[in-house]
């Protein structure tokens, strides 16, 4: 049992569902990223997608991490949050007008540009400014990242980036734009990776792209390799911080930088998603012939990386002193057959009342809560309130 991380005679009065952060295991965790990268031209933008709660936004801001947004709304937040604009990146195929404006006008450090038309809709925009945007070219470097098929953006039929193809054309268009600034390539293979294998070819797709455009006399201030480092969902207790050191030197062994070249990393799920739960209140246990069924007051809306990934959350009776243990089905009480969080969980045995923790949602779960049945956005406690 490892129920000690949490302080349930707090938890007890606090309304359900909610998320808890440790705030203690956030920071281990962002000083083992950091000292894995010491002494290198490395840089990481925490991926605000993976969680935009402000509290954990600011604790990323004081430990001196740029940041990664998709959205104008992620910008918004991270300026919030204390980010500087020169720390932006801005990514996604689908940018509008007045998001392009709002990164202009914040002199972000890149736009991570997706297509041709979007280059010139950003040169455009740049030049009503007097303004030059700094652009990477996102790359479709056709790596199989073999992770979830909804989460693997990588393979030449996805809907993300340049295709290899068409990449030398997009550079020189990018390079004859006047109110553009080439500054680099764009990659990200997919999330929650555990297995290194794919970096490894994704380091080596790029050694051959730059000595591609360095024989046409092209060299790159910077080298985005995005994000995707995974997290161990099964034993989340073991191993609260994810393999920084050996995904690093991943590409400490296999990209070679050129001099004066920064390499640049968009990280979320390996930054919060050990240190965030969700903490529910079981409100039924209920006896099928064959199953049974534990009915808790958090659904899909809350956490719907299961209904929406298969994704599997450790839960743990985090107040039972029972020392029996069943098997049990644990579901919410969303009208759709998909809001089910685990099948066959063992449990201690469970009763109205207790409260489970789904563990490792600290990524992409508050953050993608909804509102469907006209249910409340789950709230948020910090291990430091
Ligand atoms: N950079 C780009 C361009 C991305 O598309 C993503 C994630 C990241 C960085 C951050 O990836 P991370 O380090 O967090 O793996 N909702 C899904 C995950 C979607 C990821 C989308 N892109 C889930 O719950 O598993």
């Amino acid at each position: 049992m490892t129920n000690t991380i949490f302080p349930i005679d707090l938890m007890k009065h606090y309304e359900t569902p909610f998320y808890y952060y440790d705030l203690e295991l956030l920071k281990a965790t962002l000083h083992e990223m950091q000292s894995c990268i010491k002494g290198m031209p490395y840089k990481v933008h925490y991926a605000v997608k993976a969680n935009a709660n402000p509290r954990i936004l600011h604790e990323i801001k004081e430990a001196g991490l740029s940041i990664d947004c998709v959205s104008g709304g992620e910008i918004v937040a991270a300026l919030a949050a204390g980010f500087k604009g020169d720390t932006i990146a801005f990514a996604g195929v689908g940018k509008t007008d007045n998001e392009i404006s709002l990164g202009i006008n914040h002199d972000i450090f890149c736009f991570n540009v997706e297509s041709l038309p979007e280059l010139e809709v950003i040169n455009e925009i740049a030049a009503t400014k007097g303004k030059v945007a700094n652009v990477a070219l996102r790359v479709n470097p056709n790596i199989d990242a073999h992770t979830h098929k909804y989460i693997t953006t990588g393979l030449s039929e996805n809907k993300f980036g340049i295709n290899l193809e068409l990449l030398d054309a997009a550079v020189d268009k990018a390079l004859s734009l006047p109110d553009v600034n080439l500054i680099g390539l764009h990659f990200h293979i997919g999330s929650q990776l555990l297995d290194f294998t794919p970096y490894k070819m994704l380091c080596e797709r790029i050694n051959e792209l730059q000595d591609h455009f360095e024989s046409r006399g092209i060299t790159f201030k910077a080298i985005n390799v995005g994000g995707g480092l995974g997290i161990d969902y099964v034993n989340p207790a073991q191993n609260p911080i994810p393999d920084f050191k050996g995904y690093f030197d991943t590409f400490k062994q296999n990209l070679k930088l050129r001099p004066g070249q920064e390499l640049h990393f968009e990280l979320g799920r390996a930054i919060v998603g050990q240190c965030g739960s969700l903490i529910t209140r079981v409100l039924y246990v209920k006896k099928g012939t064959t199953r049974n069924f534990v009915i808790v007051d958090a659904g899909m809306t809350d956490l719907i990386r299961p209904a929406l990934y298969q994704a599997h959350h450790v839960a743990e009776n985090i107040t039972s002193t029972a020392n029996e243990t069943a098997q049990y089905d644990i579901v919410g009480p969303i009208c759709e057959s998909s809001d089910k969080f685990a099948s066959d969980e063992t449990l201690p045995e469970t009763h109205r009342g207790d409260l489970l923790a789904f563990r490792s949602a600290g990524a992409y779960g508050e953050v993608m809560a909804m509102r469907y049945n006209c249910r409340q956005l789950p709230q948020s406690h910090f291990s430091r309130e």
